[in-house]
Order: C-alpha cells, then structure tokens, then sequence
C-alpha cells in the first residue's frame, strides 16, 4: 500500500472471483467455486442471504427467482424471498439449470442439479479444494433484512476456524452491518462497497479517513476509480478493490491506475495479467 501512482503488475494484487468463476458457469455453486479455483483465484467470493430458519446461504438475490427453479418447484410462493423458504426447502431447488438456459452455449452437463449451498459448505469446500491458499471473502446482503445476519456469519467463520485467516475480507454496501461484524471480531479485514451514489457529493479524502476508522479497503464500482480516490485511499492506507470487472482493457487500465485487487466473473483474464508465483 501507500502506492498510487504507476506501479508494475504484479502477485500482489487480488483476484476475487466474483460469485465463483461466474463467467463461466452458474454463480454460487461449488462447480463455479471450483472453476474459479482452478483457474487460480486468490479469493472466492460470497454473497449471503439467511434462510427462515436462520441459515446462513450463498446467493445473491433476495429472492430465489432468478438462479433456482423456486417458480416451478413452489409456484404459489411468489415472490420467492429467501427468508420464507427453510434451508430444507431451498436444498430442493436446482440452481444450475437457469445457467443454460441463459447461456445454451456455455451449458453443461453437471451444472443440472447443482444445490445452493450454505456459507459454511461453502468454505469447507474452498478450504478442501484450495488446499488453504484460497481466501474468503463475503459480502452481508440486504443486512435490515435479516437481524442477526453478522452474529451468525462470525459463528460460522469460528466453526469453520477461519476467523484468524489471513485470507479473509467480509463485505458490505451497509455501513452499519460492517462496524457490527468489527464489534464482533475486531481483527476481521472489513472492505467498504461504494456505489456511485453513496459518494456523490462528499469529499473523499474526508469520506476515506472517516471509513479508515473501521475498514481496511474499500470497493467501488469500477467507474469511481480514478487517480483522486486511489490517492485519497492508499494515504489512509486503505486497500482498493472495483467490481465488477470483466473485460481485460478495464483490467489493465484499474492495474495501471494501482488498484489492489478486483472482483471479476472471469478470474481467467485477470489471473493472464497478474504475475503468479
Ligand atoms: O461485492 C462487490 C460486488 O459484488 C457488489 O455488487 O451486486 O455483485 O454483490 P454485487
Ligand atoms: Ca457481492
């Protein structure tokens, strides 16, 4: 850190594979976990929703629409919100099947059939198949919704034993949910989301020092990222990690400008132009 100027391309910086290897095959399953693996990811990205029952679930949206066969399986339980389904009742639904049909030419085989998966399966499993070089790195969605959600995601990093990681980031558009999880566990690495909207108008410099309080980087979407936030982040020694960036030249240009990471659907290209050992 404290670069950020020019700086070379180069092992350090972050390869977050955004929702698993997304690009590729259907977000949140453990075949895109294992794809974004595979093509060396330093980390995997989750994001969570909780279960009726209070589990903790890998899936982006609030409802199970749009990456489940929920409409089909439950079609008088629109609008499909993840909190009115059990974890029994969610652990029926495929959540490979969408992916090709949305992308025939990307469709295969073994993504039929694909369960969503809790957050703790989700680690063990990256723990098992990234042979402890993979890190974590989970975003707190829609947190009004689920009372409790960051109590319970600390109970899982501590069952699962890797609170204490090296490799671990948690997440959050939600100011609140993130100084929560710092309460918690105090040493966590916790990462800022920024929309365009929540800096509009502010003084970054100012914005930057006031969140340094209790982040250690911050995420913003790809277009914020110019020289005046590198710089106002790295003085106050905060990583910088953009979503979601999926073509190569936005990959060279976020590099050049010394970003310190990034969360991309196709952990492939940036993996290309990152040094790895
Ligand atoms: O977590 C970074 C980025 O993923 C935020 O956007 O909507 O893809 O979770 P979203
Ligand atoms: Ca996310």
């Amino acid at each position: 850190n404290g670069q950020s100027s020019l700086r070379p391309l180069t092992s350090d910086v972050a390869v977050i594979a955004h929702r698993g290897a997304s690009a590729y095959g259907p977000e949140h399953t453990l075949v895109a976990y294992k794809q974004a693996m595979t093509m060396q990811a330093d980390y995997v990205e989750f994001d969570l929703q909780m279960t009726k029952d209070g589990q903790l679930i890998a899936m982006h949206d609030e409802t199970l629409a749009r990456t489940t066969n929920a409409k089909e399986l439950y079609p008088d339980r629109a609008p499909w919100r993840v909190k009115d389904f059990t974890l029994d009742e969610i652990k029926r639904l495929d959540a490979g099947s969408w992916f090709n049909k949305a992308y025939p030419d990307k469709a295969k085989q073994a993504y039929i059939g694909q369960q969503v998966p809790t957050l703790e399966e989700a680690i063990e499993f990256v723990k098992q198949h990234g042979n402890g070089k993979v890190g974590l790195y989970m975003e707190t969605k829609a947190p009004n919704v689920y009372p409790g959600m960051e109590e319970k995601v600390i109970d899982v990093l501590k069952k699962t034993n890797v609170l204490d990681s090296e490799m671990l980031f948690l997440e959050s558009f939600s100011e609140d949910s993130l100084r929560k999880l710092k309460t918690l566990a105090p040493d966590v690495k916790l990462i800022q989301l920024y929309t365009g909207a929540m800096l509009a108008g502010k003084d970054v410099h100012q914005e930057m020092k006031r969140i340094s309080e209790y982040a250690a980087g911050v995420g913003p979407s790809k277009e914020l990222v110019v020289p005046k936030l590198m710089e106002a982040a790295h003085q106050n020694q905060l990583l910088i990690h953009p979503w979601t960036v999926n073509a190569q030249d936005d990959m060279v240009s976020l590099l050049s400008l010394g970003v310190d990471g990034a969360f991309t659907n196709n952990t492939d290209l940036l993996v290309d132009l990152v040094e790895k050992p």
